[in-house]
């Protein structure tokens, strides 16, 4: 079943593309671009309807992350409920599988809080109250938390490479 596990690889690479690079245009070309005065009046719904539809694909990404990821580590002797145990965890490959088992727990727990709370309460003020301290606290919240996904999601992907090359053993 070699080809299963070589597609599994590209498409938990494909995604890592989308979600690492998507955050990336959001944040180093889409923002920059519409913070000028002649975009302004588009810039709250913009980044409200961009962000709508990146998080759909992104939640879809780390379901798929998850079932790509899980597969990976069958093929390595590895089953789910091989995570369950202590030992699991011991060594050089072990260690990295629990920094990126935790890692992306903490991903889909900021992503949930962004997505289904600050995001939603920062575009709700941006509606109703553009100009108030609260709006700029929740969208002060909403890119923090983005920052931290995004250079969480970057480890994600380090030790992803570190752990098909056996850590830092050369
Ligand atoms: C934000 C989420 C994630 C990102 C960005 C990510 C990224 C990556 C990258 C870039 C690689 C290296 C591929 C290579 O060098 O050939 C990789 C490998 C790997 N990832 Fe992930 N990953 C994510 C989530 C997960 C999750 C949730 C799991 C486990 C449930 C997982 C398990 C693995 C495994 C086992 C490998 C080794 C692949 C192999 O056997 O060749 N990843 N990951």
């Amino acid at each position: 079943m070699k080809w299963l596990y070589i597609l599994s690889v590209y498409t938990h690479v494909l995604l890592a593309t989308f979600w690492i690079g998507g955050m990336l245009f959001l944040s180093f070309v889409l923002l920059p671009a519409i913070r000028k005065p002649e975009y302004l009046r588009f810039y709250h719904r913009l980044i409200n309807d961009t962000g709508v539809n990146f998080s759909r694909l992104g939640w879809g990404a780390l379901s798929v992350f998850f079932i790509t990821g899980l597969y990976q580590l069958h093929v390595r002797g590895i089953e789910w409920y091989d995570l369950l145990k202590l030992e699991t965890y011991k060594g050089p490959t072990g260690r990295l599988i629990a920094l990126k088992l935790s890692f992306y727990t903490l991903i889909l727990i900021l992503q949930a809080i962004h997505d289904f709370w600050v995001g939603p309460r920062a575009t709700h003020l941006g509606d109703e109250a553009p100009n108030s301290p609260e709006y700029r606290r929740y969208r002060y919240y909403a890119r923090s938390i983005g920052m931290i996904v995004f250079f969480l999601s970057l480890f994600m992907a380090l030790f992803g490479v570190m752990i098909v090359r056996g850590g830092f053993k050369v």
